[in-house]
């Protein structure tokens, strides 16, 4: 028979394998992280999301259940994207906007779990357990605020970054088209290297047509 209750313990048996598998996927987290600040959040979160496990062994002990995980495959599939970005060949600056949402995500996941949990308690009465999960709720909070702060940096720094890349580019480009100007005897714009180059063409055909064919000059160009 399933009830509230049996409900309940099933929710903190989800929660007590999502927090398991953040004890595994923050330290690679922590590691792909370039900003100093972010890493340290994540390393800080490891420690925090420990205590969280034993808070929720805690749980079980006092509402007399078996510390029993049921696998959250909500957490398995956040996990797995996050793992999937962490691939990606992205730089530093991109890498830690990536984390940044990824671990956004998890938060949120959490927090949703816990806000659940909460409520679940205080339906059934069960008050001894509420402080011990309104904790940890709060953790999740305050360091889902922490990344938002942290976020607006990091999207700077990546903003900053590929802006710079586009100052660098025509820059490229222009001396791409320059080279190719010089080469062929002309300088200027390349509007104007068009320009010179249907002239010359015009020239070479004594202004006579090359075929009875119509052809528009400029698709040939
Ligand atoms: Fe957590």
């Amino acid at each position: 028979m399933s009830d509230l209750r049996e409900m309940f313990v099933d929710e903190l048996r989800d929660l007590y394998d999502a927090e398991k598998q953040l004890t595994k996927a923050i330290p690679k987290m922590a590691k792909a992280a370039s900003n100093p600040e972010l890493k340290q959040g994540f390393t800080e979160h490891l420690e925090q999301t420990k205590l969280q496990v034993a808070r929720l062994e805690k749980c079980f002990e006092l509402l007399g259940e078996r510390a029993r995980s049921k696998p959250c495959s909500g957490m398995k599939g956040i996990v797995e994207e996050g793992k999937e970005q962490m691939q990606e060949d992205l730089s530093d600056a991109l890498m830690d906007a990536a984390l940044n949402g990824a671990a956004k995500r998890v938060e949120h996941y959490e927090m949703a779990g816990y806000q659940a949990a909460v409520e679940m308690a205080k339906a059934l009465k069960e008050t001894e357990v509420v402080p011990l999960l309104q904790q940890t709720l709060d953790e999740e909070t305050q360091m889902d605020r922490r990344l938002s702060q942290l976020g607006k940096t990091l999207l700077k720094t990546a903003l900053a970054e590929g802006e710079e890349e586009e100052e660098a580019a025509p820059a490229r480009a222009s001396a791409a088209k320059s080279a190719k100007s010089k080469a062929r005897g002309n300088s200027g714009s390349s509007k104007q290297a068009r320009g010179s180059s249907k002239v010359s063409k015009s020239a070479r055909s004594g202004g006579q047509p090359l075929s009875q064919t119509p052809v528009d000059d400029e698709e040939i160009t």
